[in-house]
């Protein structure tokens, strides 16, 4: 079995719109575990709509969560991690260490848009390159400025941006030509990263595994175990990661991997 990497799903009780308990968390835990993930994000959101989540606050929460799990034998390692919303303090409050990075190892932001925008992150990630930070971009499938504009979303690559996808997108794309660009950025190499987004027991349950199985279908199983596998697990312990670069169109990423 794959050992599953759930790189965006909230697990920190009360925090924010998440899971409202201990009980529910612990829930969550189970059913990411049901999923055949091993690793998780204990995540909380970070922006002006919880203005008490701070590090510290994340921090502290993730750390009872990982106790809680290891008392009730719950086989899921959990990683602090903060889903930082865009904003132009983004750097300011990173250098004052209001912000948790991915597993709080300082190497990477996972971040949103802003509510209803769509905005640039490349002076943003060129600004915290010189510091070892990169970003991630959350459920990136929900911006069709990104996901119809392959260029764009090679520019944010080679920027050192990675593309974190969500695993019910893939899964359940609905609409022909979504599922269309997503196929596109999976086979073309652009996606990096899964995650459920998962927010409690009864809606937005943390579901991975349909993801998984989709990308089998559509890259083989050796890339789609990196995705939703090796890369984040490596993300999430603070280990170095190496993706290749995207294919231009045309060239699959296989070709791409093996020079063929
Ligand atoms: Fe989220």
């Amino acid at each position: 079995m794959t050992p599953l990497a759930d790189t965006h799903v909230h697990l920190l009780a009360g925090l924010d719109d998440g899971p409202p308990t201990a009980d529910v968390a612990l829930a969550m835990c189970r059913m990411l575990v049901t999923e055949g993930a091993r690793h998780a994000t204990a995540l909380a959101h970070q922006n002006p709509c919880y203005p008490d989540n701070t590090a510290d606050r994340l921090r502290a929460s993730a750390s009872a969560l990982a106790s809680a799990l290891a008392e009730q034998n719950i086989p899921l390692s959990v990683y602090p991690t903060g889903e930082v919303m865009l904003a132009p303090t983004t750097l300011e409050e990173w250098r004052a260490g209001h912000l948790m990075s991915v597993g709080d190892h300082k190497q990477w932001l996972l971040v949103e848009m802003p509510h209803g925008e769509f905005v640039d992150v490349l002076p943003l990630a060129e600004a915290l390159k010189p510091e070892g930070v990169r970003l991630i971009i959350a459920h990136a499938e929900r911006y069709a400025e990104l996901l119809d504009d392959v260029a764009l979303t090679q520019t944010w690559i080679e920027a050192g941006c990675l593309i974190q996808v969500t695993a019910r997108a893939l899964a359940e794309p609905g609409a022909p030509e979504f599922e269309a660009a997503l196929k596109r950025w999976a086979k073309g190499g652009f996606i990096h990263l899964l995650g459920s987004d998962g927010h409690g027991i009864e809606r937005r349950r943390p579901k991975l595994a349909p993801g998984f199985a989709r990308l089998v279908k559509w890259v083989g199983r050796a890339h789609a175990a990196r995705i939703a596998s090796e890369w984040g697990t490596a993300i999430l312990r603070g280990e170095p990661v190496q993706v290749p670069a995207p294919c231009p169109l045309g060239r699959s990423w296989f070709s791409r991997l093996f020079g063929a």
